[in-house]
């Protein structure tokens, strides 16, 4: 056994904005009905951020929920990354801007733009930071703001997305090297830009000079979705040295409850370890899983020592897993 620097995740913390949309809220102005939402999605509400509300107001309210489950505060923090398709601003980073409000000091501060897998993609970059020493402790934060992002006229897209934001606090701590270590023990990312007609945004500051709307072929990304999540997941559970059978927890990417019921089959997850918010929080994009994992450690479900498996797939396409020992 060698001795290594290992991620821990010391706390976890979410935020939902207050104003509940329901599905029967959108069928006053957009051609679609609770039970076909229901049917489809699983989904039954979502959450909308308030005009005043930027991403930055909710990452940083996650941000401290997550920072006083650790028992720490914003000055113990030397690393943001927060994953957000949703900036405040086109620059500065919105981590700069969470720095600020925080009052965490100078460390380092940036976004990561990997859509949906975006809280999985930042969490294997702060790994490679804490690793080799040049952060000690880290917020890891998932925050959106995707009904900004919408065309209140296509119901194929504006019925599925919500505002919120998680986060996490990661510390460097030595490890054997050994499967029972706790922190991050595997991970595998994928992106096929080959694949980007089938989920993007038709604005961008060097194209259109615009925000854009999300437009998504559902189907076709339905399709992928499962069959690439369950390679990565297999991936990542090879680099950390475990069979999938020693998951204890599995906390999908919130975005449709027929893929989150799919990948746990194919992946022979019993649906009882699956931890599921797509129903009352609708997809939050980056915020997806840290939402559903602070939700599961809040109401007991999910306790220390345990065995957690991440995985997420969005625009790009970019996918990808994490294995996570608490
Ligand atoms: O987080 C990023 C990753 N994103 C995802 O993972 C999303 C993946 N995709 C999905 O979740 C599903 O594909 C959807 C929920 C988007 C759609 O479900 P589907 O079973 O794939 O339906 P579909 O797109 O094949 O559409 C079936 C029908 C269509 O009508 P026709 O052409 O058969 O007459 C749609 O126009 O359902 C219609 N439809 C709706 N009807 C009522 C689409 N949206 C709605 C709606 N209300 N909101």
């Amino acid at each position: 056994m060698s001795s290594v620097l290992r991620s821990v995740v010391t706390g976890v913390g979410g935020y939902l904005p207050d104003e509940v949309v329901t599905n029967d809220d959108l069928a006053k102005f957009v051609e679609t009905t609770d039970a076909w939402i229901v049917e489809r999605t699983g989904i039954h509400q979502r959450r909308r951020a308030a005009p005043d509300q930027a991403v930055s107001d909710l990452a940083t309210a996650a941000a401290n929920a997550a920072l006083a489950a650790a028992g720490r505060t914003a000055a113990d923090i030397d690393l943001i990354i927060v994953a957000t398709t949703t900036p405040d601003l086109t620059f500065p980073a919105t981590a700069a801007i969470v720095q600020r409000k925080l009052g965490a000091p100078q460390g380092i501060a940036f976004d990561i733009q990997a859509v949906c897998s975006g809280f999985v993609y930042a969490l294997s970059i702060a790994d490679g930071f804490l690793a080799r020493g040049h952060a000690k402790r880290a917020l890891v934060i998932g925050a959106e703001t995707m009904t900004r992002l919408m065309d209140w006229t296509d119901r194929g897209t504006c019925v599925l997305f919500g505002d919120g934001a998680g986060a996490v606090v990661l510390e460097a701590m030595p490890g054997e090297g050994a499967v029972t270590d706790r922190g991050l023990l595997g991970f595998a990312l994928r992106c096929d830009g080959t694949k980007q007609d089938l989920l993007y945004v038709d604005g961008g500051p060097s194209t259109t000079g615009t925000v854009g709307h999300l437009r998504m072929q559902g189907n076709q990304v339905f399709r992928h979705a499962v069959i690439n999540i369950c390679e990565a997941v297999e991936a990542a559970a090879a680099e950390a040295g475990t069979p999938l059978s020693t998951v204890d927890w599995f906390i999908p990417h919130q975005a449709n409850r027929r893929i989150l019921e799919g990948v746990a089959r194919r992946l022979g997850i019993d649906e009882s370890r699956v931890v599921s918010t797509v129903g009352e929080h609708a997809n939050t994009s980056a915020a997806s899983i840290p939402l559903a994992w602070s939700q599961a450690v809040q109401d007991g479900r999910i306790k220390p020592g345990q065995l957690l498996l991440l995985e997420a797939m969005g625009g790009g396409l970019t996918w990808g897993a994490c294995v996570i020992r608490l």
